[in-house]
C-alpha cells in the first residue's frame, strides 16, 4: 500500500500564523504538524509517500523532510496542485501516476491521531474505506447520515442541520477506482468551488462500494486556532512525538 499525504491550501483560517508557512509545517508540541500523519502511515507499514503541496510556501516542505529517510520512508515523492483552492480531490488526483493502479492510504496532512491503521491497511481489499469519530461541533466536517439498520445512507459536507455527530475524518483507503470517480467531481458539490472528497465518498456509496469504521484512538484535525491549542496540549501531554 502507497500512502498519500494531502499538504496543500492556503489555511486562511489560520491567518495570520500561515502568512509564515504552510499550515502543516507549524509547531504540534514538539514537532511540525506533518510528522503525525507520516508516522501514522509509516507505523502502518506504508513506507511509500506522496506528499501533496500547493500555495506560497510549497518550498518549505523540502527543507523540513528532505528525502524522508529520518521517518522511515522508503520513497518520498512531492506533487504540486497548482491551485491551492482545487480541494482535497483535485489534490488526490495528483497522486495517479504515484498510485500505479494499486489502492492508496489518504491522510489529510492537519490530521493528527494515535490510531493504529496497520490492520485496515493489511486487510483492505477493495472500494473505499472511510473512518468516523464523534465530534462535537459536526458543522464543520464531512457527516455520515444512518438510515435504520445503521447503513451510511450519505455524507454531507459541513451539514447547517448535523443528522448525527459522526464526522469522516480525513484518513481514506481507496482503491485504483479513486482516480475515475473524481474526474466526475464538480466544484460545486458543496458550494466551496471545490472538489470535495466527500463528493469521491458519496460516488462510492452509491456504488455499494463504501466500508467504514469507528477510527480507534486520538484524532483531530488543526485548522482552527481552537482545535492546533487542542492538538498541541494533547500531545504535549502524551509526551510529544516518539521516534
Ligand atoms: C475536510 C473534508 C471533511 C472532513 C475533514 C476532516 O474538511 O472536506 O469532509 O471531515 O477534512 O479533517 P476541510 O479541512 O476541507 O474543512
Amino acid at each position: 500500500m502507497k500512502g498519500v499525504i494531502c499538504a496543500g491550501g492556503l489555511a486562511t483560517r489560520l491567518y495570520p500564523l500561515t502568512y509564515a508557512t504552510n499550515k502543516h509545517l507549524l509547531p504540534i508540541y514538539d514537532k511540525p504538524m506533518i510528522y503525525y500523519p507520516i508516522k501514522t502511515l509509516v507505523e502502518a507499514g506504508v513506507d511509500e509517500i506522496l506528499i501533496i503541496v500547493s500555495g506560497p510556501h510549497s518550498g518549505h516542505f523540502i527543507n523540513v523532510l528532505k528525502n524522508g529517510k529520518e521517518f522511515g520512508i522508503k520513497h518520498l515523492e512531492y506533487a504540486y496542485q497548482e491551485n491551492p483552492k482545487g480541494g482535497i480531490a483535485d489534490a488526490v488526483a495528483l497522486a495517479e501516476d504515484f498510485a500505479d493502479k494499486g489502492p492508496i492510504t489518504v491522510i489529510l496532512g492537519d490530521n493528527t491521531t494515535d490510531a493504529n491503521l496497520a490492520k485496515p491497511i493489511s486487510e483492505f481489499k477493495d472500494g473505499a474505506m472511510i473512518f468516523v469519530k464523534e465530534v462535537p461541533d459536526p458543522t464543520r466536517f464531512g457527516i455520515v447520515k444512518f438510515n435504520d439498520h445503521k447503513e451510511v445512507i450519505e455524507i454531507i459536507e459541513k451539514p447547517a442541520k448535523p443528522p448525527t455527530n459522526l464526522a469522516v475524518t480525513g484518513v481514506y483507503i481507496y482503491d485504483n477506482r479513486v482516480f475515475e470517480y473524481i474526474k466526475k467531481c464538480s466544484p460545486d458539490f458543496a458550494g466551496r468551488n471545490e472538489l470535495e472528497i466527500t463528493e469521491v465518498n458519496n460516488r462510492y456509496l452509491k456504488d455499494n462500494k463504501l466500508k467504514w469504521a469507528t477510527l480507534d484512538g486520538y484524532w483531530l484535525d488543526c485548522g482552527t486556532f481552537d482545535t492546533l491549542l487542542t492538538a498541541n496540549l494533547y500531545w504535549a501531554k502524551k509526551g510529544g512525538y516518539h521516534e
